[in-house]
């Protein structure tokens, strides 16, 4: 199953100046339910996302990074860390990322997780079949009226 997981304010803001638009710690019980549901399966992410982890790589799952830049998706480039072990498979397209996880992971699941460009292109690519959603309870950006679309800061 492809799904997808996201945190939003009452805005529906989920990004804001690269980052998430709530300090970071600011919901452990969030963080936690993100990893108790994704650990094990397939986690697909932009390349911001990515380099917005701070970390290499999402442990326990596995990662695949969607980018367009060719010179990113050489081992060359992705090796700034020769003795990391783990690393993400780099995708080229959406398609590519869902093919890759549905044939070499067939019993994952596969879960989209932003960022905002890529659930976009998830939603419109018509591929998803359930949506994981939290809602904090504080907004962070400005208001907005009748918010329909997830929006960054
Ligand atoms: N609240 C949440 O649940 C949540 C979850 C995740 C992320 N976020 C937030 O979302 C923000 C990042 O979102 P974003 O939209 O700026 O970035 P993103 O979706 O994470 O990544 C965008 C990048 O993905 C690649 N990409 C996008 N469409 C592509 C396509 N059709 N084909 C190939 N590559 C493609 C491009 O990388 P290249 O430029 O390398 O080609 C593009 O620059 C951050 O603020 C982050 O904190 C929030």
């Amino acid at each position: 199953m492809v799904k997808i997981i996201v945190a939003y304010d009452p805005n529906l803001l989920i990004g804001k100046n690269g980052g998430l638009p709530w300090p970071m710690g600011t919901y452990p019980e969030d963080m936690k339910h993100f990893k108790a549901t994704t650990i094990g399966h397939v986690v697909v992410m932009g390349y911001n996302t990515y380099k917005s982890l701070g970390m290499p790589f999402l442990p326990k799952r596995d990662n695949v990074v969607i980018t367009r830049d060719p010179v990113k998706r050489t081992i060359e480039y992705q090796d700034a860390n020769p003795t990391q072990k783990e690393r993400p498979m780099f995708a080229s397209s959406l398609d590519e990322a869902l093919r890759y996880a549905k044939f070499v992971h067939e019993k994952k699941d596969v879960f989209i997780i932003g960022g905002a460009s890529i659930y976009k292109m998830v939603l419109e690519a018509d591929v998803v079949d359930e949506i994981i959603a939290s809602q904090m309870k504080l907004v962070y950006g400005q208001e907005r009226e009748n918010p329909s679309a997830l929006a960054l800061g």
